[in-house]
């Protein structure tokens, strides 16, 4: 498979005794693949964010589950290991409750193909929302990356991209791990998508100015109330989008809603080495934020386009057929 491409099974897959993924982390300047033989080496590929967004490593430990199952490991400790992986994204405990009933390859790679599925729905529900003319501004990578192909945010522009309605998207570099500069500008180059990457900070002085029509993210979890957690970075976002009257569209699939989780306050956020910020001082490094239900204009997913009040709008999650 040749450069930049990003159908589903090149970004990751389940081969005969291993789980394969593109290897985030190498991106945009190396395509290289990770090969996975446990369920803890999917576990460790997820922890080092190998595979990242939250419906990507939803799939991954879905995989994981089901590569763990036909090894003959201890299925109650592939669980344990491939949930503790990283603990923000409800993606992952969901993808895992639906193996638990059928850890067999087919029901993996089912949930895999159902997954992109939505992003395609998403996006065509998320593309009624722009107008002609639309300049976009979006962070942390929520593309087919971060969902095992198609995307959930970059899938909505994708889609007003294909119809005619979207201009430019600003792209914010997405501090301290990069996943805007490296995937997000990866991706809209690929599929043709005129970009600009900018300094996070950059973000609010390009409202000011006019250039940004409206901010659409993706979700790691998303409360029953509708507060929403995603890369950090995004609260500030739309606290500068609601100062300048900008609308910020949340867009993700229902395995990222968690109607057992009331609030944002409930969510557990990801405390990541401060190395990541800076090896040379001490460093805080949570990973997440959580934006109030209050500040998101709709949040938009495989069922339609959701508005506040979120606590009778949002849909469940979806189930195991
Ligand atoms: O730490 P990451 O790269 O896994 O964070 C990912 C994000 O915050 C994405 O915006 C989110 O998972 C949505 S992906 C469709």
């Amino acid at each position: 498979m040749g450069r930049g491409n990003l159908a589903p099974e090149r970004i990751l897959r389940l081969e005969a005794g291993a789980v394969v993924l593109l290897d985030q982390r190498r991106l945009p300047d190396e395509e290289v693949e990770l090969r996975c033989e446990s369920a803890a080496e999917v576990a460790e590929a997820i922890r080092t964010l190998a595979v990242r967004g939250a419906p990507a490593i939803g799939i991954a430990a879905g995989y994981g589950y089901a590569l763990a199952a036909e090894r003959g490991e201890d299925l109650e400790e592939a669980y344990r290991v491939l949930e503790a992986a990283r603990p923000t994204a409800v993606n992952l405990v969901w993808a895992l409750e639906q193996l638990r009933a059928d850890p067999t390859p087919e029901r993996a790679r089912t949930l895999h193909e159902e997954e992109v599925a939505r992003c395609r729905a998403m996006a065509a529900h998320a593309s009624a929302l722009f107008g002609a003319g639309t300049r976009a501004l979006t962070h942390c990578n929520a593309g087919g990356l971060a969902t095992g192909g198609y995307g959930s945010a970059v899938g909505a522009l994708r889609a007003a991209w294909e119809e005619g309605l979207l201009a430019h998207v600003l792209v914010d570099e997405t501090r301290p791990l990069l996943q805007g500069a490296r995937l997000t500008a990866w991706e809209l180059e690929a599929l043709g998508i005129p970009h600009a990457v900018i300094a996070d900070a950059a973000a609010a002085h390009l409202m000011a100015k006019g250039e940004v029509d409206c901010v659409v993210t993706g979700a790691d979890r998303i409360a029953a109330n509708g507060d929403t957690a995603n890369k950090i970075g995004t609260y500030g976002l739309a606290v500068a989008a609601a100062h300048h009257g900008i609308p910020l569209y949340v867009v993700a699939p229902t395995s990222t809603v968690d109607a057992a989780t009331p609030t944002g306050a409930e969510i557990p956020i990801e405390e990541r080495d401060g190395a990541e910020v800076t090896a040379r001082f001490h460093a805080r490094n949570p990973a997440f934020d959580v934006t109030p239900a209050a500040l998101i204009a709709a949040i938009v997913t495989e069922v339609g386009v959701h508005r506040a009040p979120y606590e009778s709008s949002l849909p469940q999650p979806v189930h195991a057929a």
